[in-house]
């Protein structure tokens, strides 16, 4: 069975979301796309919510949000328990994100990047595998009470 992969952008990253969305379903995957659907000016907070409540439950391994500069929608990702949200803003972060921080959800920066690039994140970020061994115990203390 195809894994279900949530989408979601505010009006900046819409564009890329429509390309992002036919990638992920070129690749393989089943594309739940929680909106916005236009260049309408809309709160990324909504969208933000909706892919991140669906990983932090544990409905999908991971998902990807897009807005302008990516700092709105990882801001509120990453408030919600297990969401372990990056801006990636080159393929060698995205693949890093997986590696070392074992990334839940990647943040593309709409406005910063072009949709060729943006592709190329998403190859590497949704290939790369967390490496554990070190880096296990540092993502399990993100969890913990400060
Ligand atoms: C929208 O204009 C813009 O503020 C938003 O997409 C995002 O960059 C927020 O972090």
């Amino acid at each position: 069975m195809a894994e279900r992969v949530p989408i979601g952008s505010d009006h900046a990253g819409f564009e890329l979301k429509q390309r992002i969305k036919r990638r992920l379903e070129t690749l393989g995957y089943e594309v739940e796309d929680v909106g916005t659907y236009s260049d309408e000016s809309v709160d990324y907070p909504d969208f933000a919510k909706a892919v991140a409540s669906r990983v932090s439950e544990g409905k999908v391994r991971r998902g990807v949000l897009m807005c302008g500069t990516g700092l709105g929608m990882s801001y509120v990702a990453n408030r919600f328990p297990k969401v372990r949200a990056a801006v990636a803003w080159n393929p060698e972060i995205a693949e890093l994100s997986r590696r070392h921080n074992d990334c839940n959800v990647l943040v593309l920066p709409a406005r910063f990047i072009d949709e060729e690039e943006a592709e190329k994140i998403l190859d590497r970020w949704i290939d790369a595998s967390f490496e554990g061994g070190r880096h296990q115990k540092r993502v399990e203390k993100i969890e913990m009470d400060v």
